[in-house]
């Protein structure tokens, strides 16, 4: 390997795909952003698709069988062996507890058996510098951060890759479980995001009134439970002993479209409101939801309107991937490098603190 080069190794366990990436970036003190030389990802969508959303123990030996085949992959997409790493960078927050410990615990095994640093990313800063990774020659930070999948609905302002600040989040479901949920309740598949957005396409999004938790709130909070009860109410009235009733095409499809709408006016909303508050004229969304249509095409029409520049990465970098580690490389020119006895955290953690 060229001696000005680094070269890293990324590991993504935090829920359901198991993912290894293999990077190459400058090595310190030149600065650039990395190249992504190999990605892979193994979806466990299969295992728990018939029980309509994640179920964590199954995820978590779904990875065990994964992680070293995907770690192969990554280097021999790559052309590169064990030998050739500098780093290894792992996930550890947030995240399932099971998943994420066999990422962690194959990047300290590597770490140690290779005499590399080892990296310990957050999985949201991760999510948004894939903007930075999908637009290496364009300016993407200071940005407001938006991420937005089956796990997480989450605001930064970020004034760098590594100084992210919480602006808020949801307080119960996040946009994509509500999406998968929802979907599990008009009996359509998982998961459930491109279900409800094939269904609304030919529903009016005017059927139903759904509520817009926060909408007129000066919190950047987001809340969708409410939204699922409603549908639900919608779909087989307050009496619960009315048991499952299937919806006719047209209904399913007015349901979808009135759901999906709702959805989609509280994330533009709040992502308008956050762009407002911070004066911030960038924008980086992460995170599964963003391959909707809809959540896009409004998102980019607000933007316009504001003079703000929006970064959404191609699919493969916006759904979960080992790839967006690559931030590590950063956190190891800043000398942020992790013990071999870190652990995992389940929950949010402000980004940018700790290793
Ligand atoms: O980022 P991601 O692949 O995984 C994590 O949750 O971390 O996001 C998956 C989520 C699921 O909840 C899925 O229903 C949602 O993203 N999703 C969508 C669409 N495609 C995937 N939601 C709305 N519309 C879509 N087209
Ligand atoms: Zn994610």
């Amino acid at each position: 390997m060229n001696s000005d080069r680094l070269l890293l190794l990324a590991i993504e366990t935090t829920c359901d795909e198991t993912g290894a990436a293999v990077l190459e970036g400058p090595r310190p003190p030149a600065e650039g952003v990395p190249r992504i030389v190999s990605s892979v990802v193994s979806s466990q969508v299969g295992l728990h698709q018939r029980f309509g959303g994640v179920v964590p123990e199954i995820a978590s030996r779904a990875h065990v069988r994964q992680i070293l085949p995907m770690i192969d992959e990554a280097l021999k997409r790559a052309g590169v062996s064990l030998d050739d790493l500098d780093a290894v960078a792992v996930a550890t927050r947030p995240g399932l507890v099971g998943a994420l410990v066999v990422g962690l615990t194959a990047a300290k095994a590597l770490a140690l058996a290779l005499d590399v640093p080892l990296v310990a990313v957050d999985h949201l800063e991760g999510h948004l510098y894939a903007c930075q990774l999908a637009y290496p020659d364009r300016q993407v930070y200071p940005c407001v951060g938006l991420v937005v999948s089956g796990g997480h609905t989450s605001l930064y302002a970020c004034q760098g890759p590594l100084e992210c600040e919480p602006l808020g989040g949801t307080i119960d479901d996040a946009a994509g479980e509500a999406f998968d949920k929802v979907a599990s309740l008009l009996g359509l598949g998982y998961p459930g995001g491109p279900e409800i957005e094939r269904a609304a396409r030919s529903g009016n999004p005017k059927a139903y009134a759904f509520p817009r938790s926060f909408i007129h709130d000066s919190r950047l909070a987001f809340s969708f439970s409410g939204l699922k009860t409603a549908v639900l109410y919608a779909l087989r009235g307050q009496n619960e002993e009315r048991g499952d009733i299937q919806p006719s095409p047209e209904m399913t499809a007015d349901l979808a479209a009135s759901f999906q709408e709702a959805v989609v006016d509280v994330l533009v909303a709040k992502t308008r409101q956050a762009l407002k508050q911070t004066g911030l004229k960038r924008l980086g969304v992460g995170g599964g939801v963003a391959a909707n249509a809809r959540f896009r095409e409004r998102l980019v029409e607000m933007t316009d309107k504001m003079g703000v520049e929006t970064f959404i990465p191609p699919m493969s970098l916006c759904t979960d991937n080992a790839a967006m580690a690559g931030v590590a490389l950063l956190k190891l020119a800043a000398g942020q490098v992790a013990d071999l006895d870190v652990d995992v955290t389940a929950g949010l953690v402000r980004p940018g603190r700790g290793a």
